[in-house]
């Protein structure tokens, strides 16, 4: 039996990953601050999207979870949050096309700010300064100021949360969303491939759809859920002050749910079950994520279900796979059988990003887009051949034209990397590689309908 939960009970559990700040009391002023500001996200939507990831548990839906692998304030424009939005719409349409079933989508944004790191120090040529993680902890530039943990840029992080999910809530329920929209500049983007013929066929048959759709009466001027959609928020909860700050008793249900985001997830570092991170985030009601990669073994996961979702709540616990191409077939399967044997509801989602991390001889730590691709192709055929559904994709993206990732249809080169080399952390794709990825998934998807005809739920875009 656990102890009780409150939402400090985290502090008394061994923790790794978190900054040691010089200045414990100005710590404890932001943190005690920052409990009085208003909750970011309300619980009543934390709930429905535990509905809606129960949708995907049941193989009825599809999970599509994207954005910056860590935010950053200086690239904090309404430009990044608008392209990003386009693009993450485009994909869903395609893959709520190709699916034929609604895609739950949740945008690793507004809050994504803290990151783990594999070393606690940088080395550059003779000086080691303490590793950057994230915008809300320190500073990117090499210098020994800027590497100083300052808790006021927590306050910073929550304003810029605040404002981000402002500017995608007006976007999503004010015209900015419309399916036909969002479909013109998916035309767009497939005109100006280089790759055109591979996707023009989906996106003409989405054409001819809307036609008929128009034919029939069914447009954005006459059905709302065709100029509306909802897009929930993510993060890692590794800031576990801020995060608790941010946790608030929710007087409708009388739970306690974190407001910093709709869906928060464990690191793949921060995993360990007696550990803070995951006490955290047991007792708190969100939709909870869980990074499984190479080292989690089937009795490892089994436990930590039992101490994340002890009462089998399905929507609770979406399972993100982070294997890599070369390791997923090794990985995944068993994990799969665990879960089912012990009779388990989750979601399975693939990050095909984190496991396909590799340093170009130039010394850009790049990914490879034939092995993202790769690792999502293997996720799908490793669920069919096990009956299970392969329910999500985790993906690290941005709406800008960067070269972090090389191939796609476009073809960067490792030359290319540093031409336009902007993420603060891990390499993202581009907002066409992003596109393509959809484009690509979309014919596995398709094949998954033909194998399993269930029957669709009402909301598939509103
Ligand atoms: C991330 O999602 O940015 C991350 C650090 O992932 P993981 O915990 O899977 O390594
Ligand atoms: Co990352």
């Amino acid at each position: 039996m656990r102890a009780t939960w409150t939402p400090d009970s985290w502090r008394s559990k061994p923790i790794v990953q978190v900054p040691e700040y010089p200045d414990k009391e100005a710590l404890a002023e932001v943190e005690a601050k920052l409990a009085t500001f208003p909750p970011l996200v309300f619980a009543g939507e934390a709930r429905q999207l535990k509905k809606e990831l129960a949708e995907v548990a049941a193989g009825r839906a599809f999970l599509l979870q994207g954005g910056d692998c860590a935010e950053s304030f200086a690239e904090h424009r309404a430009d990044n949050i608008r392209d990003f939005f386009r693009v993450f719409l485009q994909m869903a349409v395609v893959l709520t096309y190709a699916g034929g079933s609604p895609v739950v989508k949740v945008g690793r944004l507004a809050g994504q700010f803290a990151k783990p790191r594999s070393s606690p120090a940088e080395r550059r040529g003779d000086v080691e300064l303490p590793s950057y993680r994230g915008d809300i902890i320190n500073g990117v530039e090499f210098t020994p100021e800027a590497r100083v943990p300052d808790p006021q840029r927590q306050l910073q992080a929550y304003r810029q949360a605040a404002a981000t999910l402002n500017l995608i809530r007006a976007f999503a329920m004010g015209g900015y969303a419309d399916l036909e929209r969002v479909h013109q500049w998916t035309l767009g983007f497939v005109k100006d491939s280089p790759q055109s013929h591979r996707y023009q066929e989906l996106a003409d048959r989405i054409t001819e759809t809307l036609v008929f759709m128009r034919a029939c009466g069914i447009t954005s001027e006459t059905t709302p859920q065709l100029r509306t959609t909802t897009v929930y928020t993510s993060h890692e909860a590794l800031l576990l002050g801020y995060e608790q700050a941010l946790t608030r008793l929710d007087s409708t249900s009388g739970e306690w749910y974190a407001t910093s985001g709709h869906m928060l997830w464990i690191g793949d570092r921060t995993r360990q079950p007696d550990h803070a991170h995951v006490e955290f985030c047991r007792g708190i009601r969100n939709p909870i994520g869980l990074k499984c990669g190479p080292s989690l073994d089937p009795d490892g996961l089994l436990r930590l279900i039992d101490i994340l979702n002890p009462k089998d709540e399905p929507g609770r616990l979406t399972l993100i796979c982070r294997f890599g191409a070369d390791k997923i077939e090794s990985h995944l399967p068993k994990l799969i059988r665990a879960v089912r044997r012990e009779g388990r509801t989750v979601v399975w989602s693939c990050d095909p990003m984190h496991g396909n991390t590799i340093t170009a001889a130039s010394g850009f730590k790049t990914r490879p887009f034939e092995r993202i691709l790769k690792e999502v192709e293997l996720f799908f055929d490793i669920h069919r051949g096990e009956g299970t559904h392969a329910g999500g994709i985790h993906v690290e993206m941005t709406g800008q034209n960067v070269t972090e990732c090389t191939g796609g249809a476009t073809a960067i080169s490792e030359a290319d990397l540093s031409d336009r080399y902007h993420t603060h952390c891990d390499p993202r794709l581009n907002a066409d590689q992003s596109l393509e990825l959809a484009f690509l998934m979309a014919e596995r998807l398709k094949q998954e309908r033909a194998a399993s005809v269930q029957p669709v739920a009402a909301t598939a875009w509103g």
